[in-house]
């Protein structure tokens, strides 16, 4: 396959990438126990993946209340920091950059994760979402278990998530990350704040479009502040509205955030576009508009063919194109697409959330030419 645009290279910040592609980031639940500390294995699986130009890890909790499902890593406590360092070591010495997503689940969670009651904008139950836990089931199987009610945040509860994030940050930094990736998609807590049906505040922080935005801007703010405005992004997805998070109003939210974030001068915005099976049209007036009120980085995200890549980049309405499962299932994706090689299919779906062994993991393997 001729992909010129995708196999050209990128000067991102101070990062010179080799390609367009970008692992996207896929949370797989392997740390180690107690303490959801990554491992050699995660590293190992990421240093696999390094022919990305970027990779941007799975979701990765700021505290222990930020948690939502077993065993997916943290970036808050010393035992956490020194587990990634064997990942950002690995990937750099494969050659990639990578940068650590940070995230708070907010109302997406269950006590029978973190024992804790989930933190919210608003006290509003997410319907029809579920978190799993690991209880032994067989194989390994997670098990999918309701949310519980959260309890709506004080100004306290938000300073110190605030808080969270930028320690969060720093650590990240300290063990070697080229940067992170603000959360602030998928139905999770900065999500929750941007949307009027999961935010119902009376508050600063609720009402307006300006209101509903305070909190990612405040917490943006305060990370780039922190570590550096060229080593924070911010994900967004203005097209999802699983995990009840439909919101007539998001587009036209986002669209203000996106001009404030401009402001701000930070690194990138991610547009998480599409998640699995759908594939909602972006339309291409959004597309426009976003590229004249963000002038930095824009990499979009979803369900996308190497050729839609190539068109997207080519029309220079994005920089940078994600992949989730191709990588997933592919560690020298990029290559295959080169060489017109067979992809491999996700092995087992168990194994996506896989509770702590290489199966459906670190060993999908890599192409070999046929003798
Ligand atoms: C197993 C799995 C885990 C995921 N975990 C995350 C995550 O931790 N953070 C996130 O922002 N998106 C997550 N996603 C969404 C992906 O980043 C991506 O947006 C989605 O898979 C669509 O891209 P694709 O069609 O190329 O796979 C996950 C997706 C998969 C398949």
């Amino acid at each position: 396959m001729n992909l010129p645009q995708l196999f050209s290279k990128y000067q991102f910040g101070p990062n010179e990438l080799k390609n367009r592609f970008l692992m996207a980031p896929m949370t797989r639940s392997r740390t180690s126990q107690p303490g959801d500390v990554p491992n050699t294995l995660m590293a190992e699986y990421y240093a696999q993946r390094a022919s990305a130009g970027i990779i941007i890890t799975e979701a990765t909790q700021v505290s222990l209340q930020g948690m939502g499902y077993a065993k997916t890593p943290g970036i808050y406590s010393p035992e956490q920091i020194e587990g990634w360092k064997l990942t950002t070591q690995a990937v750099h010495q494969a050659g990639s950059t990578i940068f650590l997503q940070l995230w708070h689940v907010g109302r997406v969670g269950s006590a029978q994760v973190n024992g804790l009651q989930p933190l919210a904008p608003s006290a509003i139950t997410a319907q029809k979402t579920n978190v799993y836990i690991f209880d032994g089931a067989p194989n390994g199987d997670a098990t999918f278990v309701p949310v519980d009610e959260p309890k709506a945040m004080t100004q306290a509860d938000i300073d110190q998530a605030i808080a969270e994030f930028v320690q969060g940050a720093k650590n990240a930094i300290a063990a070697g990350f080229d940067g992170v990736e603000i959360h602030a998609a998928n139905g999770y807590l900065i999500d929750q704040f941007l949307r009027s049906n999961s935010n119902q505040r009376t508050d600063a922080y609720g009402g307006s479009q300006e209101n509903r935005i305070r909190f990612l801007m405040e917490t943006t703010t305060a990370v780039a502040q922190a570590i550096g405005k060229e080593k924070t992004g911010v994900r967004l997805s203005p097209f999802i509205s699983f995990k009840d998070m439909n919101d007539p109003e998001i587009l036209e939210t986002i669209a203000l955030a996106a001009a404030q974030l401009n402001k701000l001068d930070i690194a990138y915005i991610h547009l998480s576009e599409a998640d699995w099976d759908d594939a909602p049209q972006i339309p291409m007036d959004f597309r426009i508009q976003l590229r004249n009120d963000f002038k930095n980085t824009i990499i979009a995200t979803g369900n996308k063919t190497p050729e839609e890549g190539e068109q997207l980049l080519a029309a220079q309405l994005v920089d940078l194109i994600g992949f989730g499962r191709n990588f997933l299932t592919n560690p020298d994706y990029p290559q295959r697409l080169l060489q017109d090689a067979p992809l491999n299919p996700i092995s087992d779906t168990h194994t996506l959330f896989g509770g702590g062994s290489s199966r459906g993991y670190t060993d999908y393997p890599f192409w070999e030419q046929p003798a």
